[in-house]
């Protein structure tokens, strides 16, 4: 029988970042009867601008908070008989974690504890009626040769950066409290997003703006890395069908099966800008491609081979790539706003922090 997700309040952690806002939306869209908590930290990723719509609806409730501070996880899952938990809240950008790989350990493997432990005391004798949905990524299965098969859910974990490090450890975790405890967990596994609300200090975002506002588009190295892209609501619709029709103990990998190389999707998105918004003084937004130098241990390619949920749940992608992308760079032109409320002394730090040395 499916998971009900409609007698209870969902938890979802991490719902002001950019999977977790999108996450709320499309769930609000398809399920009408369905309530959220949101808790989430606001970390400098996490932004009340990106759930505004979702506070004028009563089924929303946002509460401000650490995944880690047991008390107050525990008097939540009490206080609104909390019986699905869906974990998106994380440190997530590679990049931060080579910089500063302590709040990768404390929010991504303390936190993911913090959060399992008091979902098995919460719903001990009850189990059967509870979800808990941990959200992860490719990363955890290391990198690729140009010839390798897609990782498999089999794929032994691999992890290269402290961020995939501090997912894969999360993931065991999870594992963990099914196998000993029989939580009822499940784990999705999912490529690079791209969409709506991503912040921008990933690749997408970050080419888009950086363009628009006439700086360098930094590709790291040779530009020859390969990702595998799923638009972000692809990836939410992913996400429902596991957490209402996937098998307790399983993990799920999810994908675009759209390889690409990082200098392609730069040039795409330049192309596309040059259609949609040309260039005030003329020439294309490509004369901004700047090579600089490589991210350490820098992983070569990702694919994830989606047979699994494909097969089982009857999941597939929507969107293709190209339709993905054109959505993608409308929705930053058409929220201006949106941008400069991030653009803010720490954003600018980073960017410092990170290229001025490159
Ligand atoms: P994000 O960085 O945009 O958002 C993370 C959110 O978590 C923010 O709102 C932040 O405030 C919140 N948060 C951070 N630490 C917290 C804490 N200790 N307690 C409560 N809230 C906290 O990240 P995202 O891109 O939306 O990713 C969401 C999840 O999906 C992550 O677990 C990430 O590992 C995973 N994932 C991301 C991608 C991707 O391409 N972005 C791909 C696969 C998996
Ligand atoms: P990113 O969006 O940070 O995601 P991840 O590291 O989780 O895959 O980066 C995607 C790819 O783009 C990755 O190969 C690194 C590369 N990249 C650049 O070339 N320049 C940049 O400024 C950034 C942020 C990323």
């Amino acid at each position: 029988m499916d998971h009900s997700l409609t007698n209870h309040p969902i938890l979802v952690t991490g719902g002001a970042g950019f999977i977790g806002c999108n996450f709320i939306r499309c769930l609000f869209a398809h399920c009408p009867a369905v309530s959220v908590i949101n808790l989430d930290a606001l970390t400098y990723a996490g932004s009340l601008n990106n759930v505004k719509d979702l506070e004028l609806q009563d089924r929303y409730r946002f509460l401000h908070g650490d995944i880690g501070d047991a008390a107050l996880v525990k008097q939540t899952l009490a206080e609104h008989d909390v019986r699905t938990i869906v974990n998106f809240a994380a440190e997530s950008h590679v990049d931060r974690s080579i910089t500063g790989p302590a709040a990768f350990i404390q929010t991504n493997i303390i936190g993911t504890f913090t959060l399992l432990d008091a979902a098995r005391q919460a719903w001990a004798g009850k189990e059967d009626s509870c979800r808990f949905l941990h959200v992860s990524t490719d990363e955890v299965y290391g990198t690729l040769g140009p010839e390798d098969p897609a990782f498999a859910e089999t794929t032994p974990y691999a992890p290269n950066s402290p961020y995939a490090a501090s997912k894969a450890a999360s993931d065991h975790l999870v594992r963990a409290y099914h196998h000993t405890y029989g939580l009822p967990t499940l784990t999705t596994n999912c490529s690079n997003n791209y969409g709506p609300y991503q912040y921008p200090e990933k690749l997408i975002p970050l080419m888009i703006l950086n363009a628009l506002t006439g700086k360098p588009l930094p590709v790291y190295g040779d530009g020859l890395q390969v990702r595998d892209w799923l638009y972000v609501e692809d990836h939410c619709a992913a996400i429902e069908a596991v957490l209402t029709r996937g098998r307790p103990g399983e993990t799920y990998n999810v994908g675009g099966r759209t390889e690409k190389k990082n200098i392609e999707i730069v040039h795409l998105i330049c192309e596309e800008l040059d259609r949609l918004h040309p260039k005030s003084g003329g020439g294309s937004y490509r004369e901004q491609i700047t090579f600089v130098k490589d991210r350490p241990g820098h992983d070569r390619r990702y694919a994830i081979n989606a047979d699994k949920i494909q097969a089982e749940l009857s999941w597939t992608p929507r969107e293709s790539f190209e339709t993905g992308i054109r959505k993608t760079i409308r929705w930053f032109l058409d929220h201006q706003d949106w941008v400069n409320s991030l653009m803010s002394e720490k954003y600018a730090e980073w960017i410092t922090l990170n290229y001025a040395q490159r």
